[in-house]
């Protein structure tokens, strides 16, 4: 069924340009990275009303992953609410939801759906959430726009509307609810998401991380250039001791090494409270040493910059030397 889903969405990529996807944040997630990412820990009573959001659900093919794994799972009574402005992407959303009935029909299951038109990050909800379940839109918005205003309680200068629809996200989520996301990793580090990234580090009991090495492989050709992770959480402040880590190999999805990091290793690092990513057993030994240094390269008069160097605008630091 994810497979359909893929083809009409296709359809809709190869009749809508690159660029007006880009616009609207559109990237979308691909069947086996849906599949996994439904794959949420619910330990719900089997009989109880599960509450699904899906928001920027676009073609709906997380609701669909999710909402089929907790029917295999034996759940009997779900209501899911799929949030997307884009109309152009409707009918395949429309259709996405028409087998969302059936497959619950065919298992004898009470479902009732919400489609809302809605900006998710203005909308107002009714409830709290047991599962959210995004792949957000990723797109800078201007910090006088109506999104960075209503939430400004996580701007801290350029913001995205990825790290918006993440806080909003938690907000909805009831005690112990299930979070999973699809993003960039630049939340984790980005100093402008210095606000968002303790939020969630707060709020969040992270349980586990996938990381893919490039984002270009996970989106299927579009050229998305930020490298990928998956953000598997739980509402609560209390952190578990540890958080499991997978590398994924981009396209097949093997585990190619998964290993537990101690959370205090790599939750709220530094005076910017990073949250690091390591991908290997000896990144965390190297975390290590590093967190027991007493002296940084600031301390020690060193300053750094990311980015290109400008050779010629830099002439008078540059100095010939040389190593034998
Ligand atoms: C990255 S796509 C993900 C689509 C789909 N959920 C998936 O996983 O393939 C994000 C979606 O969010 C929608 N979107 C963008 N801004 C939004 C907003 N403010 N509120 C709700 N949806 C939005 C876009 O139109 C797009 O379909």
């Amino acid at each position: 069924m994810l497979r359909t889903i893929e083809m009409y969405t296709n359809e809709y990529k190869d009749t809508t340009q690159k660029e007006i996807r880009k616009k609207k944040g559109q990237f979308f997630t691909p069947a086996e990275v849906s599949m996994r990412m439904a794959a949420v820990e619910s330990e719900y009573p089997k009989n109880q009303w599960i509450r699904v959001l899906d928001p920027g659900a676009g073609n709906g093919i997380l609701s669909f992953a999710v909402i089929d794994k907790l029917l295999r799972s034996g759940y009997k009574r779900l209501d899911i609410t799929l949030i997307e402005t884009d109309t152009e992407i409707l009918p395949v959303l429309e259709y996405t939801i028409t087998k969302i009935r059936q497959i619950c029909e065919s298992y004898h299951a009470e479902c009732t759906i919400h489609y809302i038109d809605q900006n998710f990050v203005l909308w107002e909800s009714s409830c709290l959430y047991d599962i959210v379940i995004c792949n957000p839109p990723y797109m800078k918005v201007r910090k006088d726009s109506i999104e960075a205003t209503a939430m400004k309680a996580y701007v801290y200068g350029q913001p995205n509307l990825y790290g918006l629809f993440m806080a909003k996200a938690v907000e909805l989520l009831r005690d112990n609810g299930q979070y999973v996301f699809i993003t960039p990793r630049s939340w984790t580090s980005g100093k402008y998401f210095t606000k968002v990234r303790s939020f969630l580090q707060k709020e969040l009991n992270i349980k586990e991380i996938d990381l893919f090495s490039s984002r270009d492989e996970v989106f299927q050709g579009e050229k998305v250039l930020q490298e990928t992770m998956i953000l598997y959480g739980e509402k609560g402040q209390i952190q578990n001791e540890k958080i499991k880590i997978n590398i994924l190999k981009d396209g097949t999805l093997d585990t190619g090494n998964s290993f537990w990091a101690a959370a205090d290793q790599i939750k709220f690092k530094g005076s910017e409270q990073y949250l690091l990513l390591p991908e290997n057993e000896n990144d965390l030994k190297i975390i290590d040493i590093m967190s027991n240094m007493t002296d940084s390269f600031e301390s020690s008069g060193y300053h750094f910059k990311t980015g290109p160097v400008v050779e010629f605008r830099n002439l008078e630091h540059i100095h010939a030397q040389t190593h034998i």
